[in-house]
C-alpha cells in the first residue's frame, strides 16, 4: 500500500482534530544549553506549520540525546520549544512531562492551531523498551492525547526522519494505533534516498568519515559493489592505515577492526581510497601544535586530527568527475579551525561537482552540522539529510521500521 502523505491528511481536513507529530528535534547543545545547529528544528517546521495553519490541535513528540528512561533536566526540550516557537512564528507550549497529568491537561486545553510539545519522550523508559507490550502501552497514552472528547481518534504524522530506523513507541507503535501519514520531511528524505539508490548516475563517489569504522562497515560493504570510489577520512581512516601495516601514533584506532579493514582492502582495494597525508597534533585541542606529515610517517605520540592537503587534492579529483555523491562523516575535527581544512576542502569539491550537475546528498549528523558551522552554502548540495543513522541504514539495504509501518 502506498504511504499516505501530509497532503492526504490536509485534504481530509484537520480543523479541530488532534494530530500527533513525531519530529526529530535532537539538536546539538553546547555546555550552556545553547543550540549549536538548529538544522533539525528548521527542517521540522513545514509540517508543523501546515498543520497548525489548517487548524489542527498539534501535539509534537520528540527526543533529545539519550537520557536513561527517566526525567533528567540536562535533556529537557525547553530550549528546543523556545527555538521551535521562534521558527514557527507561534507559541509552542512545553508539557512538564511526557504523557502525565500536565501533558494530558494541556492536550485537553488545546484550541485549533495550538502547538504543544511533550517533554523528551525518552524520559519514559517504555519508548525504547524491547518489550512490545511496554512500548504499546506508551503508544496508547500518546494516542490518547489526540483523541477527541467523543472518542474520535486523532491522526499520526511521522516526520522525524532521523529516527525512522528505530522501532520505538513514538516512531513505530503509535502508527499501528492511529491513521498514519508521512510528513513532508520524511516524504522528501525517502524520495532522495530512493533516487540515490535506484537511478544512480555514474561515476558514483562516496565520502565516509567520522570516528568509528564499526559504524560504517555495513555501508562500505554494501556500497563497495555499487560505487566507483569510496574515499575515507576522519578518525576511521587510521584503522585502515593500521590495516596497511602503517604506524598511526596515538590516533584513534579500533584495533578489533584491523582484520576486517584488511579484508575490505583486499577485496575492494581498487574502490577504497585512503589519505596520503595527515595533519597530526600532540593533543586533542583547538590550540594543539599541528604538522602535516605523510600518512606513513605519523610520529609516535602524535594523533591525526585531519586529512592533509595532498589527500584533499586527490579526493577532490575523484569527486570532481562524479555524477552522484553521498557524503557521511567529517574528514577531521572540523570544530577546531586548525583541523577543519580537510572537511572544508572535500565539501567544496562536492559543491563543485554539484555545480556541474552531480546529484549530491549529505547524510546527516556531523557532516550536515559541518556544512553549516563551516559557513558552506547549504544550497551547494542537492540534499542535506537530517538523518545520519537512518540514511546509512537505508543505504545498507536495511528495512526502516518507521517507514515500513507507514505502508500498512
Ligand atoms: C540522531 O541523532 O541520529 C537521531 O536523532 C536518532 O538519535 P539516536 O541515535 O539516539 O536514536
Amino acid at each position: 500500500m502506498a504511504i499516505k502523505s501530509l497532503s492526504d491528511l490536509l485534504a481530509e481536513g484537520v480543523e479541530g482534530r488532534g494530530v500527533l507529530v513525531r519530529s526529530d528535534l535532537n539538536v546539538p547543545l553546547d555546555d550552556s544549553g545553547n543550540i549549536t545547529d538548529p538544522g533539525r528544528i528548521i527542517a521540522s517546521v513545514p509540517t508543523l506549520k501546515a498543520l497548525a495553519e489548517a487548524g489542527a490541535k498539534v501535539v509534537v513528540t520528540a527526543h533529545l540525546g539519550r537520557p536513561k528512561g527517566e526525567p533528567d533536566p540536562k535533556f529537557s526540550l525547553a530550549p528546543v520549544a523556545a527555538a521551535l516557537g521562534e521558527r514557527l512564528g507561534r507559541h509552542v507550549q512545553l508539557a512538564g512531562d511526557v504523557v502525565g497529568t500536565d501533558a494530558l491537561a494541556r492536550a485537553e486545553g488545546l484550541t485549533d492551531g495550538d502547538v504543544l510539545l511533550l517533554e523528551n519522550i525518552r524520559f519514559d523508559a517504555r519508548e525504547t523498551s524491547k518489550d512490545d507490550a511496554e512500548r504499546l502501552a506508551l503508544a496508547k497514552a500518546l494516542a490518547g492525547l489526540v483523541e477527541a472528547a467523543d472518542g474520535t481518534p486523532g491522526a499520526f504524522v511521522s516526520d522525524g526522519f532521523g529516527v525512522v530506523h528505530r522501532k520505538q513507541a513514538s516512531v513505530y507503535d503509535v502508527a499501528t494505533l492511529l491513521p498514519h501519514y508521512a510528513g513532508t520531511l520524511v516524504d522528501t528524505e525517502v524520495k532522495v534516498l530512493e533516487q540515490l539508490t535506484s537511478s544512480t548516475e555514474r561515476p558514483y563517489a562516496v565520502v565516509l568519515g567520522g570516528s568509528k569504522v564499526s559504524d560504517k562497515l555495513a555501508v562500505i560493504e554494501n556500497l563497495a559493489t555499487k560505487a566507483d570510489s569510496i574515499v575515507i577520512g576522519g578518525g576511521m581512516c587510521f584503522t585502515f592505515l593500521a590495516a596497511q601495516g602503517l604506524s598511526v601514533g596515538s590516533s584513534l584506532l579500533q584495533e578489533e577492526m584491523i582484520d576486517t579493514c584488511k579484508k575490505l582492502l583486499e577485496t575492494y582495494g581498487d574502490v577504497i581510497h585512503l589519505p596520503v597525508d595527515i595533519v597530526a597534533a600532540d593533543k586533542f585541542a583547538a590550540d594543539a601544535a599541528a604538522e602535516t606529515v605523510p600518512a606513513d610517517q605519523i610520529p609516535d605520540g602524535k594523533m591525526g586530527l585531519d586529512i592533509g592537503p595532498e589527500s584533499v587534492k586527490r579526493f577532490s579529483a575523484l569527486l570532481s568527475n562524479a555524477k552522484t555523491v553521498f557524503w557521511n562523516g567529517p574528514m577531521g575535527v572540523f570544530e577546531f579551525e586548525a583541523f577543519s581544512a580537510g572537511t572544508k576542502g572535500v565539501a567544496e569539491a562536492i559543491i563543485g561537482a554539484t555545480g556541474k550537475g552531480a546529484f549530491s546528498v549529505v547524510g546527516g549528523g556531523d557532516s550536515a552540522a559541518a556544512v553549516r558551522l563551516l559557513g558552506l552554502p547549504e544550497d551547494g548540495f542537492s540534499h542535506i539529510s537530517t538523518g545520519g543513522g537512518a540514511s546509512l541504514e537505508y543505504l545498507e539495504g536495511k528495512t526502516l521500521p518507521g517507514i515500513d509501518v507507514l505502508e500498512a
